[in-house]
């Protein structure tokens, strides 16, 4: 059984009148020990990105700005679609999950990463995605 994804909400520590902090700690309220860190932005607003799965990294992605669209599909052709629109939603992405992502102008996206960058661990090809079985 493959895992699927979903949005952890994270504690907001602080108050409306003095601003929140939200933390991330690895094998805490992050199910993976972080290997990486990056962020994306400056995305135009009619630019689909993602278009991609990964054979092992899991993720968790916040929109630490503005608003992110996820439209996902796992290796057995369920689709989930998600909103990520508060700094304080995670979306959980295990590994095999096929993503396609847009940006609200102000975005910025902030991914905790399982793995090390490696263009191996990528498919970009959506039928070889479908077509890949690891069980
Ligand atoms: P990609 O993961 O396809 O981004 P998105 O899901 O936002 O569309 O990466 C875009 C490009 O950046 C691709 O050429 C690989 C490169 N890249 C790195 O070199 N290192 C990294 O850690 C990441 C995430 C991407």
């Amino acid at each position: 059984m493959y895992k699927t994804p979903q949005i952890i909400e994270f504690n907001k520590i602080g108050s409306s009148q003095l601003g929140f902090i939200t933390v991330a700690e690895a094998q805490k309220n992050v199910p993976f020990k972080i290997e990486r860190v990056y962020w994306t932005y400056y995305i135009p607003q009619d630019i689909i990105r993602g278009g991609h799965a990964h054979k092992k990294l899991q993720q968790i992605i916040f929109a630490v700005s503005g608003t992110i669209e996820f439209n996902t599909e796992d290796i057995e052709g369920r689709k989930f679609d998600f909103v990520l629109d508060s700094p304080n939603k995670g979306l959980y992405i295990p590994k095999l999950i096929w993503r396609d992502i847009r940006f609200s102008h102000n975005a910025v996206l902030l991914c905790l990463a399982s793995e090390q960058y490696n263009e191996q661990d990528y498919f970009r090809d959506y039928t070889e995605f479908k077509n890949y079985k690891n069980d």
